[in-house]
């Protein structure tokens, strides 16, 4: 890893969050992600399954945690099965977790080695009526690989067709979104890293620079401060290839007079940061990217202030898409006739502003929470609005990374990196 070792407290603490809404005499499984194949013997980067990193930290392929608080033998509470390391395995691979280390890392005890895994599980849903199972109910998810995850389930089922299922899910969204000052710390690092990145830009971008090239400073700056990268595929996306939402080329040359727009987050720890900032590729918006500039910027500003406890995010939604609407007539986008007639499922505004404002943040980029309810202290939230414009080349967006805080406005992990359109235009003319 590259990142310093987390307090062991924290998996403590989460361990607990999550057994203390078990139901009696169960027990919970969760596995590591696989390894992704590309082709021959080519590998993805192992990337941790953020629900069994969240609850004991093991950042290593081929673990699985086992929870089961009522286990009558005090040692089978909580069990780790890993990997058995060796020294053949530490020559061709590096350091793999020993009982000793894993045991640092997670406060767990009981470590077995995964051959150890059938004959202890036998034993241990002899004693349990039922099973959580970790299935992926994040409401965006959409792929057709199947997981360890996956698999494990299938063949758990068949064995223990008797066993009462429980769904994992529920809770590990509920727990996972309001976050422990520990997470928080490591999130604002993650921004912090971001911004420093971002602030190796406002001197580097200048007519005729690529956006790959923009791409390799991030890069370059995110690596060196223990980051693995970027925490999700960045986007930068000069004049009109701002309104493609998800354009991740980055092949483009950046023209003299365009805007560029950066989606760009750096990952600590596994922990993400998200972050857009709009710059001016010579150093000076025009009148109009101004305006339609410190558009978004207004409506940011207001939306940003409704991330309090209490708040209802399908309302939440409505609330902006109106802040939205009056800035677009502003601008002359969108007219009063148009809003008059407009189709209610498809409100005038989302011709020029069609996606969500804001989502959970944290292990996972677009994280885990249950959106029906009122949002609470501790979560965090993005905060991000856009105003397309493909007829003039020019897309707009600005997003920050909010904490709702018990009393007051939300907290910004992002406050310190500049937004106002002066400040970038100082700061890039430096
Ligand atoms: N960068 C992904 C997002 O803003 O949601
Ligand atoms: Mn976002
Ligand atoms: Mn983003």
């Amino acid at each position: 890893m590259k990142y310093d070792r987390i307090d062991s407290n924290l998996y403590i603490a989460n361990r607990k969050k999550f057994t203390e809404r078990m139901t009696a005499n169960t027990l919970a499984v969760f596995n590591s992600n696989d390894i992704f194949p590309i082709s021959a013997d080519s590998t993805m980067p192992f990337q941790q399954h953020r629900d069994i990193l969240y609850l004991c930290g093991v950042d290593q392929e081929e673990s699985i945690l086992v929870l089961f608080p009522n286990a009558s033998n005090p040692a089978h509470r909580e069990v780790l099965f890993l990997k058995e390391t060796s020294d053949l395995i530490a020559v061709w691979e590096g350091e793999k977790l020993t009982k000793e280390t894993a045991f640092l890392t997670s406060g767990i005890k009981t470590v077995y080695w995964l051959q150890q895994f059938p004959t202890i599980f036998k034993q241990l849903m002899a004693e349990a009526h039922g099973m959580y199972l970790n299935t992926n109910e994040h409401l965006r998810a959409n792929t057709e690989v199947e997981t360890r995850e996956d698999r494990f389930i299938k063949q758990v089922k068949q064995d223990y067709p008797a066993h009462q299922v429980h769904k994992s899910a529920p809770i590990m969204h509920k727990i996972r979104s309001i976050k422990e000052a520990v997470e928080l710390e490591l999130m604002q690092r993650a921004c912090k890293i971001t911004e420093a990145g971002v602030r190796r830009l406002l001197a580097f971008i200048k007519p005729g620079v690529w956006e790959y090239e923009i791409e390799a400073e991030l890069a370059h700056e995110f690596l060196r401060n223990r980051s693995k990268g970027f925490a999700y595929t960045p986007i930068v996306a000069s004049g009109k290839n701002a309104c493609v939402l998800h354009y991740i080329e980055n092949n483009q040359q950046c023209q003299d007079g365009d805007v560029i727009l950066l989606d760009v987050g750096a990952e600590y720890a596994n922990y993400s940061s998200d972050l857009t900032r709009c710059l001016p590729v010579n150093g000076r918006f025009t009148a109009r990217q101004k305006a339609v500039y410190n558009a978004v910027l207004h409506v940011k500003n207001e939306a940003q202030k409704l991330l309090v406890p209490g708040t209802i995010m399908a309302e939440y939604h409505k609330q902006v898409g109106s802040l939205m609407e009056e800035q677009l007539v502003g601008l002359g986008l969108i007219s009063m006739e148009d809003i008059k007639t407009q189709n209610p499922d498809w409100p005038a505004y989302k011709k020029y502003f069609m996606h969500g404002t804001s989502h959970f943040l944290g292990l996972d980029t677009h994280d885990v929470g249950i959106w029906h309810e009122p949002i609470s202290a501790g979560m965090v939230f993005t905060c991000e609005p856009g105003i397309y414009i493909p007829e003039e080349g020019l897309g707009i967006r600005l997003e920050d990374d909010l904490v709702v805080q018990a009393s007051g406005a939300p907290f910004n992990l992002m406050g310190d990196i500049p937004i106002e359109a002066e400040a970038i235009e100082d700061l890039m003319n430096a």
